[in-house]
């Protein structure tokens, strides 16, 4: 599983892969959530790879890649970090299902890159939505999911590792039925499967089978996202920090309630993509998975506390005469 690795004088945890390679055991997110705009979040960038962070999780749709590649930029001129230090992650938004290799080659040129490490498919669904529209607004060409149109999608993913434009391929926002239906005809398995995951959201069937196929589970909202956008928010939902076991938890740490569903979730097996742009969290998130790890009866503990409580709920991509955003998730 994880294993030490000395980067710049720090300990940052690594995972093996299967084939050998090791990335890093947390990433960075990037969505600023429509609260924090694209240089905040690139500065936030910056500071975090000074300090450690070498995984970026990144998306076409989080409207800051090109501020990301200015960062990046800098990064190589200022420090000596390489390009191969880094494990630079992006995404093709809903509306370039049928032009992947377009949608692709335009997030490279944002970072001013040649090559990604890990592309994902962001959603199941051709299902477009502007940027920032609120929970209610349905786009009428949105359909259920399709094995034909994912599969369709996916070999595009495909062609972009056999032309050299990304190293692994990966999809997001999955369910077991959905990923059972599409893995025996994908020809280049995906690699990762970027997920909602964090205390009150374990998803521990699609997690158990993700590890299963050998592909390894990226968490994301692993804070349980507390500065999500309104569209997301309902008054079901359960925080992940509120959870007593966690505030429990933290307590005899001595640390805030967002460092346990850090270690949780690293010591679990998945790579959690914790978003900041303060820097005492975004060094305080790195810094936890290295000292002082959960015990096994606390590992347990978190295990039994699962809310079953998903919060990226996904309703804008709901088809028209569906109403239930659950339908999205079967
Ligand atoms: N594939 C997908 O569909 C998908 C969906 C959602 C997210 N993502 C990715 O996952 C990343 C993370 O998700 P997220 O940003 O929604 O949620 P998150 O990482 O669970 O929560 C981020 C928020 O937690 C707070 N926080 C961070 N570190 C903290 C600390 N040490 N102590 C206290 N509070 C702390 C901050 O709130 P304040 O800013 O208010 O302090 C921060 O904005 C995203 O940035 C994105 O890259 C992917």
């Amino acid at each position: 599983m994880s294993e030490l690795q000395v980067i710049d004088q720090k300990y940052i945890p690594r995972v093996k892969l299967s084939n050998g390679e090791s990335i890093p055991a947390m990433g960075l997110g990037t969505f600023g959530s429509d609260k924090y705009g694209a240089d905040i979040v690139s500065e936030a960038v910056y500071g975090a790879i000074k300090e450690g962070y070498r995984f970026i999780d990144c998306a076409a749709v989080y409207q800051n890649e090109d501020k990301i590649g200015g960062v990046l930029k800098k990064i190589f001129a200022e420090t000596d970090i390489k390009r191969e230090d880094l494990f630079i992650v992006s995404k093709v938004w809903n509306d370039m299902h049928r032009r992947v290799k377009e949608a692709c080659l335009k997030s490279l040129k944002d970072l001013g890159l040649s090559k990604l490490d890990l592309y994902f498919v962001h959603w199941p669904f051709p299902n477009y939505h502007a940027p920032g529209c609120d929970g209610d607004s349905r786009n009428p060409d949105s359909k259920p999911f399709s094995v034909e149109e994912f599969m369709d999608t996916w070999r595009q993913m495909e062609e972009l590792v056999e032309e050299g434009y990304v190293r692994y391929i990966g999809m997001s926002n999955m369910t077991v039925k959905k990923l059972e239906a599409v893995y025996g005809l994908c020809r280049i398995k995906p690699s990762f499967l970027e997920m909602e995951c964090h205390p009150a959201f374990q998803q521990p069937e699609l997690f158990e089978y993700a590890k299963s196929l050998d592909i390894v589970p990226v968490g994301f909202c692993p804070i349980g996202s507390p500065s999500r956008p309104e569209r997301d928010r309902t008054s079901d939902d359960i925080a992940a920090t509120e959870m007593d076991v966690i505030k429990e938890i933290a307590k005899a740490h001595n640390v805030h309630p967002a460092l346990i569903c850090l270690k949780w979730a690293v010591q679990r097996g998945v790579i959690p993509i914790p978003f900041s742009v303060k820097e005492p969290q975004y060094h305080s998130n790195l810094e936890c998975i290295t000292t002082d790890p959960l015990t096994e009866e606390e590992m347990e503990s978190i295990k039994k506390a699962d809310k079953d409580c998903r919060l990226i709920k996904g309703q804008v991509f709901l088809w028209q005469g569906a109403t239930d955003w659950r339908e999205l998730w079967k």
